[in-house]
């Protein structure tokens, strides 16, 4: 088979589509033949040198696919053969065959490409993550969505809308046009003025109830400040330290020195609430994860979820693909097919 092979960290020329063996399923597993791959920031990071969480390289990246089921391990129903499937992925997942435990699929929606499939997971699990369970948004409510425009920040709107509350999104100016048209109601150029201020002023020196922000370090402390009484500030990336080579250790850096402290009293005093979320750190609470994908199809085929593919790269264009999104150019989902 064929899979994208990161070799080293770098810019993209380390990025390498090289053959490999196919895999077979253990006990427990079965083979996809993956149709579409997910390309997610985190493999950017990883690629950068600045993503702890990623396998040593040369690795093959790659979080989730769509595909079709090509072969089942001892103990998994062979009636799963030829089903159409999406799937979280350990990595491996940008390869034309990746094995995954029979936990780690679930049915593709009929209604969606392979392509719009394989938008789902990491996206909306996130955001589904932040928004309900850990951001328990409500109707009446009101949230901030950082980088409203990318592919988390999108899954967010879709969340957020169905939850009825109000929504604010940072993005470049570029995005602003097609976020609004999707029910943003506000959306703030974060990368040409000072959003806090702007924020203030349009909710009337309220700011919002919930916050999500993956950029990290000092802009953490930044939507704190954005809270009103009983608001949750959800912290879940480093966008911040994105680079290559030394710039982006420099930029790593000072991200971790400039991460705020949170002191219980001032919370206490202030109604607010911190939390994180790595959704790579919760592959041992399967049946969490279940329960949300369960109910982010239910809202596939009810309408509300609406995964927005905005470029297909094949593997052999993966340079270009990272390119596109370091470039902050992507809308959405970026999604690589074999
Ligand atoms: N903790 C978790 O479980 C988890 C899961 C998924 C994603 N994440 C994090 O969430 C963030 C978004 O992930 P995503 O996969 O959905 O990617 P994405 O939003 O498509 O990321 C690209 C967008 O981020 C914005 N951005 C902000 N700072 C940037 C920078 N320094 N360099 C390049 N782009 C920057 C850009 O949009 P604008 O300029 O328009 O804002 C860009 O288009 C990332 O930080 C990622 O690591 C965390």
């Amino acid at each position: 088979m064929r899979q994208i092979v990161t070799t080293r960290n770098g810019g993209v020329d380390v990025l390498r589509v090289e053959e490999a063996p196919d895999p077979s399923p253990k006990a427990g597993e079965l083979v996809i033949r993956v149709r579409a791959a997910g390309l997610n920031f985190a493999d950017i990071l990883a690629r950068q040198g600045l993503y702890p969480d990623g396998p040593p390289k040369p690795c093959v990246m790659g979080y989730e696919v769509s595909g079709v089921i090509e072969a089942v391990g001892k103990g998994v129903h062979k009636d799963l053969v030829g089903r159409s499937v999406v799937a979280l992925t350990r990595f491996g997942g940008q390869a034309e065959f990746v094995a995954v435990k029979d936990s780690q699929i679930f049915d593709k929606p009929k209604s969606l490409t392979f392509e719009q499939a394989a938008a789902i997971p990491v996206n909306y699990l996130t955001a589904y993550a932040l928004l309900i369970v850990m951001g328990s948004l409500h109707k009446g409510e009101s949230v901030l969505i950082h980088n409203a425009g990318g592919g988390v920040g999108l899954a967010a709107l879709d969340i957020a809308k169905k939850t009825g509350a109000a929504t604010y999104g940072t993005a470049s100016q570029s995005k602003h046009k097609f976020l609004l048209e999707r029910g943003l109601d506000y959306a703030i150029d974060y990368r040409s003025q000072d959003w806090l201020p702007v924020l203030k002023e349009v909710t009337n020196g309220k700011g919002v109830d919930l916050v999500i922000d993956p950029i990290g370090g000092a802009h953490w402390k930044k939507s704190y400040e954005a809270l009103r009484h009983t608001g949750r500030l959800g912290m879940f990336g480093v966008s911040a330290a994105s680079a290559t080579g030394l710039a982006g250790k420099v930029k790593l850096l000072k991200a971790v020195i400039q991460i705020p402290w949170f002191h219980p009293m001032g919370l206490l005093n202030k109604n607010r609430g911190v939390f994180g979320l790595n959704l790579g750190h919760l592959w041992h609470e399967p049946e969490k994860v279940e329960r949300w994908m369960e109910e982010i199809l239910r809202g596939v085929q009810k309408g509300w979820i609406n995964p927005y593919v905005d470029r297909v790269f094949s593997f052999d264009q993966v340079g270009e693909a990272h390119s596109y999104i370091e470039g902050r150019k992507n809308i959405g989902k970026v999604v690589l097919v074999p």
